[in-house]
Order: structure tokens, then sequence, then C-alpha cells
């Protein structure tokens, strides 16, 4: 269903209001904004109820209650509103299972309304304040399936003791636990309170005090102006530990030592950011590590990023996901996509400045193997998806932004940049990357934005590095422009004779000439098996180097695809092991989906996924679900 809908059916409400002869103002109200045209502006959020352009929240200050009993945070929150067009009184905003106990201006209770349901979006709340209420208190409390939060018994945790709560709100799912204008064009300063029990830990995407008296009250503060979706609290036995002076980790006491040495560089990649792309502007940048369930590898809330245990192999090999969520300081939380349709910018110029940071702490060699594994990721969703979702700027318009994820706006994004900096020079380029992020500091912007910017302050003066025709192609045509940068690595090359000498029976799978290959070269070597792969060759493989022990959970996942894929059942009870424990989707959900092809593997999959759903985040369960219910079609 689609932005305007439901608006139009508001607005027909509001006309029979009035009709009938009941607009006073104490009437719940149901005027809605004016429908606006798709094609009016590319600022349009057609994932938003809200009217920002009529009146503007600010600010939202919050106070909750967490009841690990009833699974609900409850309370209230006040938002600061600022009338754009006077003739509006009439606040539009976004909820999803919320219930609405009251809306008040001061002590005065004021009249609100929710509207129909979409699917996709929740349900516009539309509150009627006087001309002069400025401050709109709304009490309210959460659903225990609130779609952004996931509630962990103790059981559910490392610790065993106590309860653990956290939050997901990108994409549209603040909302589920805030009502606010939930767009990313609308950019607030936020405070709260979070009450809870003494003996547990709350963290925000704020200023977090690690050494905040437990007394079971915390108090919080963002002072810069961010989206909604960067809004994010985690609750349980959460401690810290230190890294460097800016960095350190919060997270239950069983990963605080392993996740502090794992990402111990965290505090020299912050210093290689600051020194090409501009200085950090959100004073520490810590790190909360979350229990398995956690359905992203990372996210980039703002001074905590939020990240999954997953990547604790041991050895560094997955902290490229730090550099990462990291480099979103820069472009995501600092200059944001306005809508979804643009979150290649976020993404696709995060991905660009992960593979700069990586070269800079680890050198160029470890770089080009990342960069080389991105681009077959991004070659692999080329051949997958519909032409036009392989678009950067893609049309979201009525879809689910939960089930449009893939690597396209990640690594065709970057490559993207890749060409630019190769086509403009590293140098020159750089310094147009700094002053992008100075010129749009805290605001929200679209596709269109970036590509007036970019023409006026880089083309313009570099008209031969680029044609408007194939800036075009790539950020509005599906697929990858004829003569795009194509990445390689001396260090693969070897793995590819390596495993060619080993699948032609020159050599044994015991003599493989990997003594000193990285993490990279691994997945490479596993990733460039052929389809004809025998069971006895999956033995061979097995027996000499344990690949369904791997402790590495990238390792095992490209090893357990294959397992399914083979039918290896040596490596099954390890496969029902993974998808129980893990819940991150990039991780499970291709395991399910590779399960379903076949009626034995859709059944193995409903049982570990019947195991496995209570622990799930409520995004696992959706995105999973097609894939073990008995007769569904794939996704
Ligand atoms: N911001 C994203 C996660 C996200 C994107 C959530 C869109 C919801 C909608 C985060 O920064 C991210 O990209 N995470 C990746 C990390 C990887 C690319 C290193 C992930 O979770 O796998
Ligand atoms: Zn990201």
């Amino acid at each position: 269903m689609t932005r305007n809908a439901p608006l139009r059916r508001l607005a027909l409400a509001s006309l029979i209001g009035v009709l009938a002869g009941c607009s006073s103002p104490e009437a719940p109200t149901n005027q809605a904004p004016q429908p606006k045209p798709a094609h009016a502006t590319s600022r349009v959020d057609h994932h938003s109820f809200s009217n920002p352009e009529q009146m503007v929240v600010r600010h939202v200050s919050l106070d909750l209650s967490v009841d690990f009993e009833e699974r609900t945070l409850q309370g209230s929150a006040s938002l600061d509103v600022e009338r754009i067009d006077s003739s509006t009184n009439t606040l539009f905003l976004d909820t999803r299972d919320l219930n609405i106990a009251g809306t008040y201006c001061g002590e005065q209770a004021v009249p609100f309304n929710l509207g129909d349901t979409d699917q996709h979006l929740g349900t516009p709340l539309s509150i009627e304040l006087s001309s002069d209420c400025q401050r709109v208190r709304i009490d309210y409390a959460t659903s225990p399936d609130a779609s952004g939060l996931q509630w962990l018994s103790p059981q559910q945790t490392a610790g065993k003791k106590h309860p653990f709560l956290f939050s997901q709100a990108q994409a549209i799912h603040a909302r589920s636990f805030i009502p606010l204008q939930d767009s990313p064009g609308v950019r607030i300063t936020y405070d709260a309170t979070i009450r809870t029990s003494p003996e547990l830990m709350a963290v925000m995407s704020a200023s977090n005090d690690p050494n905040a008296e437990r007394d079971g009250v915390y108090e919080f503060n963002m002072p810069q102006r961010i989206p909604s979706y960067l809004i994010a609290i985690a609750v349980g036995d959460i401690h810290f530990k230190p890294m460097g002076e800016r960095t350190g980790i919060y997270s239950e006491p069983a990963y605080l030592d392993a996740a502090a040495a794992e990402f111990e560089d965290t505090e020299a990649m912050l210093i290689a950011t600051e020194k090409v792309y501009g200085k950090y502007r959100w004073d520490r940048y810590d790190l909360l590590i979350l229990p398995p369930s956690f359905p992203f590898g990372g996210m980039e809330n703002p001074r905590l990023s939020f990240i999954t245990p997953t990547v604790l192999a041991g050895d560094k090999s997955l902290v490229s996901l730090i550099a990462h969520e990291l480099a979103h300081s820069w472009s995501g939380n600092t200059v944001t996509n306005a809508t979804w349709r643009d979150l290649w910018m976020n993404e696709g110029f995060t991905t660009y400045l992960t593979y700069r940071i990586m070269e800079i702490v680890y050198g160029k060699e470890r770089e080009a193997m990342e960069f080389v594994l991105g681009y077959g990721d991004l070659q692999a969703d080329i051949g997958d998806l519909v032409a036009d979702d392989t678009i950067l700027a893609i049309d979201m318009k009525g879809r689910d932004p939960d089930a449009v994820f893939s690597n396209i706006p990640y690594e065709k994004g970057a490559l993207f940049l890749r060409e630019l900096e190769q086509r403009i020079g590293r140098a020159e380029f750089d310094a147009f990357l700094l002053k992008y992020f100075e010129h749009f500091a805290f605001q929200s912007i679209t596709t269109a934005q970036f590509e007036k910017y970019l023409r006026e302050e880089l083309l313009s003066a570099h008209p031969e590095a680029i044609s408007p025709e194939r800036l075009a192609k790539w950020i509005h045509q599906p697929g990858i422009p004829e003569g795009a940068p194509e990445p390689s690595s001396p260090a693969f090359e070897m793995v590819d004779s390596a495993r060619n000498a080993w699948l032609t029976g020159e050599i044994s799978a015991a003599d493989i000439p990997s003594g000193d290959w990285a993490f990279h070269q691994w997945m490479h070597f596993l990733q460039g098996m052929p389809d004809s792969l025998s069971l006895q060759q999956m033995e061979a493989l097995d027996a000499a180097y344990d690949f369904t022990a791997s402790r590495n959970n990238e390792i095992a996942h490209v090893w357990l695809m294959l397992s399914v894929e083979h039918w290896y059942e040596n490596a099954f009870d390890r496969l029902h092991n993974y998808l129980v424990t893990i819940g991150r989707n990039k991780l499970v959900k291709p395991l399910y989906r590779e399960l379903a092809k076949t009626p034995e593997g859709r059944a193995f999959g409903a049982k570990a996924f019947a195991q496995a759903r209570d622990g799930y985040h409520p995004l696992t369960v959706k995105t999973n679900l097609p894939f073990v219910l008995e007769k569904v079609d794939d996704q």
C-alpha cells in the first residue's frame, strides 16, 4: 500500500466530519495533510505518515519505564514542535502497535486520532494542537511484539541471570517504541530518563556515563540533531571496559575481555578516519556487544555502535565491521539519507570509507582481498535480483524496506565512488569528500542534492572524468556500467591455483599450500568451489581442515551453505546449532533459503526454526518464516 492511500482515506473522513457538523476543535482530528504526488519532490518519504513540511518535531524528551515482566516500555514522549505552515494545527506522527493513553499540551488533554493501519508503515497518529501549543506530551506503552525491540529472558543471555532488552530502529521501527515523525529527513535532538531495576544498566545512542551509579534511573542526552532511526536503547547486565582515549566496550561481562582484545584497533581506526575525512563530531565512540540474536552485523547508533558477537573470531579477521559502523559517523550520521530511496548514500559511501580505513590500518593487501570479496557479493546480487532492484536510487514506494535489503547500495555504491576516485585522483577526491561532510553536516540530503553538489564542486573542474550519461547510469540504471573498476588480489590468485590443483587431483587436500593463508583467502577458497563438488571432496576438505567446527562464523557460514547444497550430513549438527544460536539475518537467511529448496531441507529448517523462534528477533522471524512454512514461494 502506498503512503497516499491511507491519507486519502483520512481526508475523506475529515470531509465527512465537516459535513456532519462535528468539526469543533475538541473533536478527535481526522484532518490530513494534502497528499503530495510522488514526483513533486524527491524529498517525499513514502515510509512516513508525518507532515514535517507543515509542523516539524525538533526535540524528543523521553521518560520510560522498562517492564521486563510485561515486555513493555511505558511512560511518555514529549515532542517540541515548530510550525512551518501556520494554517495547520494537526501534527501527524508515526506509530506501530503503540497503546496511546492520552495526549497533552501542558496539563490540558488534547484530542488525538489513530488512523488506519498499513501493514508496512504502521498507524498514523494525528494530534490537534492549538496554535500556542509548542510541546505535546504523549503517554503511551509499547506492545510486547514491538517490531523494533527484542526482549530476552535471562536464559537467553550469556550470563543467564538477568534479562536483556535492545532496540533496532533502522529503517522504520523507531515508531514501534516511540511515537514520532519517523522519517530520516527529520532531525531531532533528544533526552531521556530510563527507569529499570537497579541491578540493570541502561545505555543509549547518546551521552553515556560508564560510571553512572547503578540505581535503576539513567539520564541521557543527545545534543546533536539526528534522524529517528538512530535512537537506540539497550538494558541489561551491561558493563564497560575502556579501549582507547575515546573508545570502549559495553557488554555483558562474558564478552568484555574478548571484545576489547578483538576490537583494540578501534581507536586507531577513529584517528585514521579523522585524518582523511575531518574531525569526529560525536565525542566518544563506544561499542555495545549484543547477544547473538542481534539481527544485523552492526548498527551505527551514534556514540555507541551496536555490534553482533558473531564477529568475535579471535584473530581480528572480521573487524572491517567496526570500520564500517565507525565510518557511518561521517556518512550516515553526520550526512544522512533523506529517504530510504537514498539509502545507497549512507551505505555506499560507508562501504567505500570502510575499504579506505582498512587499507590505512591493515594495509593494501588486506584491503584488496576485502574489496574482491565485496565485489563477489555484488556480482551474486546482480545475478539474483530483478533488474530494477539493482538501481542505486531504488524506487521504494509501497515496499517494506526490510524486504529490499541487498548488497547493491553497499557494494555498487562503493564501486561508483571508487570509479570517481580513480578518474579524479585520490587526493582530490578525498578533499571533495571532506568538503562534502563539512557542507552537509547534520543535514539529511537526497540523491539529487548529492548529484548537484558533485557536479558543481567536482565535475565542473573535471568534465572529462565522467560524462553526465555515465553518472546517470551509475545512479539511476540497473547493473554495473561497462568499464567499471574490477578489483584484484594477488593473494587470491595463489588460492585459485591451489584450489584448481586440488580439484583436478594434482594434490591432496592436506597438501594444499595454505600454511599462512589469511581468513580472506579461506573465504575465497570456499566461495570458488564448483557446483560439481562431490561428497567425497567435501569429506576430504573437512578431514584436512575441520571446517564443520570452524569458530569463524563467516567461514562456517560458507561451509554450511556448501553442506546444504551438497547434502553433506556430517555438518548438519553444526548447522542446526548455528541456526538456533545465531539470529544475524545475513548469516541465517541464505541457509534457510537454501534449505527451502528441497522438502527434506525445508523440514530441517522448520525444525531449527521452531526451536530458535523464541530467541529470534522479530525481524529474523519475519524474514525467515516464509522459508520454513510448508508451501510458500521463495523470496
Ligand atoms: N545501517 C546498517 C544496517 C541497516 C541498514 C539496518 C538498513 C536496517 C536497514 C549497518 O551499518 C550495516 O550496514 N550493517 C552491516 C555491516 C556490514 C556491511 C559490515 C550488517 O549488519 O551486515
Ligand atoms: Zn552500514
